[in-house]
């Protein structure tokens, strides 16, 4: 039997996962992979927007929100597998999936290796390049900051880096909402995703295999995946289309809503 609801629980290789399951189990199903180092909330007004016409589902990827970290190291890969499983475990099959940067890097490692399970792509502020050898330094002094600093200094410059400037001003209680988020995550679960996204490979030669509808977006002020990023994977996903949100940092769907929401619903309303 289904559950549904907003704080649901299930147990994938005996470990444990949050996950929301909203909208009839009739319409098609679209599910949301969350960014570094947020979790399933960050798609509450997605999720809001699409349960009348779409089963919706948003999941804690392992060491975020409410899912466990397991006890192995982890990869880009480790966590579609993750994917893989979670939806073996729900039956899902033939998804449109939605992944926001580390959520895409996910979303194209699994699509490369289980093109059929996906009929669908969207592709928010994530791009296909591999972390760069200066990105990968900053990502270890990074983590050095973190053991030194500690978790509230990381927050601020993780903030910083998320939001376009003028989100502050205008979005206070959104700034807010992914503060709690960054602050509930571990140590532990920081340092070893961020291994996880400075080890993870080029997936752009193998974007040229995506032959499903494909909707990239990005925000014209991130500073994380700025639009250069969404060009390339425009350039080599054949058909995709490409939304600038203007204004918006690296999360347009928190920052401008409306017009996310806008672009979102246009693109899955085709597939009801
Ligand atoms: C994210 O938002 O998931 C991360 O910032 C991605 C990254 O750092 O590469």
């Amino acid at each position: 039997m289904r559950n549904t609801g907003n704080h649901l629980q299930i147990y994938v290789n005996q470990r444990s996962v949050a996950y929301t399951d909203v909208g009839p189990l009739d319409k098609p199903v679209i599910l949301f992979l969350h960014g570094f180092p947020l979790d399933r909330t960050l798609w509450d007004r997605q999720v809001e927007a699409l349960l009348t016409t779409h089963r919706v589902i948003a999941y804690d990827i392992r060491g975020h929100g409410g899912s466990d970290i397991g006890s192995e190291p982890v990869s880009i890969r480790t966590f579609a597998n993750d994917l893989i499983d979670f939806m073996g475990e729900l039956k899902l099959d033939d998804i449109i999936l939605c992944g926001l940067s580390m959520g895409g890097y996910i979303a194209l490692d699994a699509r490369c290796r289980f093109p059929k399970r996906f009929k669908a792509l969207i592709l928010c502020d994530t791009q296909c390049s591999a972390d760069t050898p200066e990105s990968k330094d900053n990502r270890i002094r990074t983590m050095d900051r973190l053991s030194e600093d500690g978790l509230e200094a990381y927050t601020e410059e993780s903030l910083a880096n998320l939001f376009a400037e003028a989100s502050f001003n205008t979005h206070p209680e959104d700034v807010e909402q992914v503060r709690n988020m960054i602050r509930n995550t571990t140590i532990l679960s920081l340092k070893l995703s961020m291994r996880a996204l400075s080890d993870r490979s080029d997936a752009c030669e193998s974007l040229r295999e995506i032959d499903v509808p494909t909707l990239i977006i990005v925000g014209s002020e991130d500073k994380i995946t700025p639009p250069a990023k969404a060009e390339i994977m425009h350039e080599r996903i054949s058909g995709s289309e490409l939304i600038v949100i203007d204004g918006a940092g690296h999360l347009p769907n928190l920052e401008s809503t409306d017009d996310f929401n806008t672009h979102l619903i246009r693109f899955v309303s085709s597939f009801n």
